[in-house]
């Protein structure tokens, strides 16, 4: 990689929204990506910030396989969605998405960097950053160095995840970035007979002090997001949607008092 010149993009940005969770695998893109387009419908400049640099995976809940980032000199032009959602990933960079980046911490961080100061954002009311499992280096990174409005954080109610999250709610802490709240997924099956809600994990009470922002089930329509899409005129994604943006934007206000 290059060495950049110190000169930043001057964007206009008025909230960085972290999705984060320490653990892996437990909906933090699908959330970036539902809280996004949320934010996206109610009107507001949008964009997603993909920080997870080795395992991205925003192009693809986007279906945008064979896309690429056009450059401006040495600045990024952010790729815009059918949704118009501005989108930055190391996926929508690399020559074939399936290749791995095999790069050492100085370099991720570096890369991150970029992302932030190298992008031609523009003017946007919300950035969001879909964030790495872990409470490693690019988390910190992050924490550190762009400034957070506020961490949505991604739990599945089992209490190895929940141990693993507190980690990163007690690192936010530290960090004195503000937590939104909590997003409770794979809350549970929705059993497609009765209706009824099955408690598929053992519940756990670890993170039951803490903002509940929504609560989203195991749901076949958010499994296949990359490959079918979501249909934002189905009623239940619909209300999902709303929860996450009203609770999101009610927090917001709150931290900011
Ligand atoms: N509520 C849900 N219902 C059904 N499938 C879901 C749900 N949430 C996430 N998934 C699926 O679970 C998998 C993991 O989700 P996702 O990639 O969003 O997690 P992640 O926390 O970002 O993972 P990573 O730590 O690798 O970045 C994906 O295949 C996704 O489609
Ligand atoms: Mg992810």
């Amino acid at each position: 990689m290059e060495q950049p010149s110190s000169q930043k993009v001057d964007n206009k940005i008025t909230h960085v929204i972290g999705v984060m969770s320490g653990k892996g695998g437990v909906g933090k893109s699908t959330v970036s990506y539902l809280l996004s387009l949320a934010l996206k419908l109610r009107g507001y400049r949008v964009g997603i910030l993909d920080a997870d640099l080795t395992g991205a995976s925003m192009p693809r809940l986007f279906q945008l396989k064979k896309k690429k980032i056009k450059t401006e000199g040495e600045f990024l032009i952010p790729f815009e969605t059918q949704q118009g959602i501005k989108l930055v990933s190391m996926n929508l960079l690399l020559p074939e998405e399936d290749k791995p980046l095999i790069w050492r911490a100085p370099l991720l961080n570096q890369a991150i960097m970029q992302f932030w100061e190298k992008v031609i954002w523009g003017e946007l009311d919300f950035l969001v950053v879909d964030l790495p499992p872990g409470t490693a280096d690019v988390v910190l990174t992050v924490m550190q160095k762009i400034p957070l409005s506020g961490l949505v954080v991604v739990t599945t109610p089992h209490d190895m995840v929940s141990m693993i999250v507190s980690k990163s709610v007690s690192m936010a802490q530290a960090m004195e970035v503000p937590i939104l709240g909590i997003v409770e997924n794979m809350s549970g099956v929705i059993c497609p007979h009765c209706g009824n809600t099955i408690d598929f994990f053992p519940r756990d009470e670890k993170l039951s002090d803490m903002i509940t922002l929504a609560k989203i089930p195991l749901n076949t329509k958010l499994a296949s997001i990359s490959t079918k899409g979501l249909s934002v005129s189905d009623e239940e994604i619909q209300n999902l949607l709303t929860t996450l943006v009203e609770n999101t934007l009610k927090r917001l206000e709150e931290v900011k008092e």
